[in-house]
């Protein structure tokens, strides 16, 4: 088992090898996607939505995020573990962001923070970077601020726009991010993006030639249908499959078949016959 490092994912870029990158909220999930072998688990606030119930990513905070990051790094032995930070722990006074960002660290393990493009972002990237933790970059559509975008649509579709879009790559890139993510912004956009950092592009939304791919991994394994962005692939129907065997679980048991034998504990009838002279009622 080898731990996979910030500079193992960098080398990915150099070598141009694709970097994969999944969400994770729990600790069946972490240890079922290191299995898997993906490179780096996002503990992204995306649990808002597809765990809690909750409407926006905003709804969930420092308490939030670090309860699942701690589940997760229980589980996540090989992969890079990204906490994402929450909505107003880094757009706030500077120290208290570097504070934060520590917490994921010191408090549930992580090996790097994510934070969302924002007007001060490049000052507090900066300085979570020298105080030693690496830090992901995420441009074009940043959820904790969509609405002051327009809502979740597609960003950088005009030149304008996009010319603002490959500035903040770039300035998150020389700020010392060592990885940026990109949503939804469209591909030729992001491959531009990628072909002028040295940092790795991780694309949701971005199109193929990002140097790798993020999904939320419910969206993936169909275990959320609320809604589905365009981008986002469903691999597996784990949702249907969940349905299904506890639909066959009910009808076992209103059916007196479960459980069975196979799944009882006995006891020797000589003990039994010990007890209330071995009559059962
Ligand atoms: O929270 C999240 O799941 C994310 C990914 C979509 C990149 O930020």
């Amino acid at each position: 088992m080898q731990k996979i490092s910030v500079a193992h994912i960098q080398n990915k870029k150099v070598k141009q090898e694709k970097i994969t990158m999944l969400t994770a909220y729990d600790y069946p999930m972490g240890v079922l996607l290191d299995k898997a072998g993906v490179d780096m688990v996002l503990v992204g606030d995306s649990v808002a939505n597809v765990v809690l119930g909750l409407e926006s990513t905003t709804e969930v905070g420092m308490f939030e995020m670090l309860h699942h990051a701690k589940a997760v790094r229980r589980g996540v032995k090989e992969a890079l573990l990204i906490g994402d930070m929450p909505y107003e722990s880094y757009q706030t006074a500077t120290q208290d962001a570097v504070a934060n960002a520590k917490r994921f660290v010191d408090e549930a393990g992580c090996d790097a923070v994510k934070l969302e493009w924002f007007d001060r972002c490049i000052e507090v990237a900066a300085d979570i970077v020298q105080a030693g933790i690496p830090v992901m970059g995420h441009v074009g559509l940043t959820p904790q601020t969509a609405e002051q975008l327009g809502g979740f649509k597609v960003q950088g579709k005009d030149a304008d726009s996009a010319k603002i879009i490959i500035g903040n790559a770039k300035a998150l890139e020389e700020a010392g991010c060592f990885s940026i993510v990109l949503e939804c912004v469209p591909d030729k956009i992001a491959q531009l993006i990628t072909k002028q950092l040295s940092i790795p592009t991780i694309g949701i939304g971005a199109g193929l030639y990002c140097d790798g791919q993020v999904l939320v991994t419910h969206d993936l394994l169909g275990l959320f249908d609320r809604f589905r962005p365009k981008f986002s692939k469903q691999y597996v129907d784990l949702g249907a499959a969940v349905v299904d065997g506890v639909k066959n679980f009910c009808q076992e048991v209103r059916q007196g078949k479960f459980p069975d034998e196979v799944h009882s504990y006995s006891i020797k009838q000589e003990e039994l016959s010990k007890i209330n002279g071995g009559d059962l009622v």
